[in-house]
């Protein structure tokens, strides 16, 4: 049932309820209430997916779910990932404790990226869970990349249609040298690959523009001062704000974005005042995707 078009109660037969799903914002992401993360039957993730891949990203509040139910929440995706720099927790490799302490001004996933984009088979989904969060400060924003290819001038799309990019990891230091609590698993290597900048989700069927600022380091075959031109023109269209959400976390709240299709920023807004002297602890697990194929 529609009760007004940026909120939906939708009815769940098999359990009788009803679940709100409010958009965040026209451009991408919803706010999902009445759907329990801790279910893991058949019925409950296919429409988590179905959610996920029509909304990009989904948010649930007040899902007081443990490390196990995160990985087998997680594990309904796919098989999971562990970072390539960053040691997991104690008995859970797969989670990835990102930490601000008080004292710290920085954000891990600070700035526009897609998350390990430098992966041969970069993640295709993320469930990340708020474990303890600053009173203010320390929102995430999303951008919406199919909507961010849709709008494309044009003369842009004709330019990088068949083209690929290279995608550079940075190196350990980058993941754990502004971040006192974070470990490094003693991993050096620096990965290297090529992407069609314009990918096509599997699951949504759309195609999404696959290039970030982060990671992405020049287009192939291009001269390297035209790439980092036309670079530059791409990142500034999917800053566009309206193509964006931004989320603001409460304790207990879980994030799943589709990789694939939306970039990211962890805002850090703690300093020099706003949210200083508070620590933001955040526990990430991170599904394995599919070779980007145009
Ligand atoms: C990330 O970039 O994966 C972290 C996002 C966040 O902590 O908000």
């Amino acid at each position: 049932m529609i009760y007004n078009s940026v909120v939906q109660l939708i009815f769940l037969c098999k359990k009788n309820i009803y679940m709100e799903v409010s958009l965040v914002s026209g451009a991408c992401g919803a706010e999902i209430k009445g759907v329990d993360l801790k279910d893991t039957s058949q019925s409950n993730i296919k429409t988590i997916k179905n959610l996920l891949f029509e909304h990009k990203v989904i948010f649930f509040r007040d899902q007081n779910i443990n490390q196990d139910e995160q990985i087998n929440l997680s594990k309904c995706f796919g098989p999971l990932e562990k970072h390539a720099y960053v040691k997991g927790l104690e008995g859970y490799p797969e989670i990835v404790r990102i930490i601000k302490e008080p004292y710290e001004q920085n954000a891990w996933g600070e700035g526009w990226h897609s998350d390990v984009s430098y992966n041969p088979q970069p993640t295709m989904a993320v469930i990340l869970k708020s474990v303890e969060i600053p009173p203010t400060g320390g929102d995430t924003m999303f951008s919406n990349m199919e909507l961010a290819y849709e709008t494309l001038d044009d003369d842009i799309k004709e330019r990088i249609i068949d083209k690929k990019a290279i995608h550079d990891s940075r190196g350990a230091e980058f993941f754990v040298e502004d971040y006192d609590s974070m470990e490094s698993n003693g991993n050096i290597k620096v990965y290297s690959n090529e992407h069609p900048i314009v990918r096509t989700n599997p699951d949504s069927g759309q195609k999404a523009l696959f290039v970030n600022y982060m990671y992405t380091r020049q287009i192939v075959g291009m001269d390297k001062k035209e790439s980092d031109i036309l670079l530059k023109k791409i990142y500034k269209h999917q800053e566009r704000l309206d193509l964006t959400c931004r989320f603001k976390w409460t304790p207990n709240a879980v994030a799943i974005w589709d990789n694939r299709s939306v970039i990211h920023y962890a805002i850090a807004d703690f300093f020099p005042n706003r949210g200083l002297g508070f620590k933001r602890v955040m526990d990430r697990v991170a599904v394995m995707g599919e070779r980007p194929y145009q």
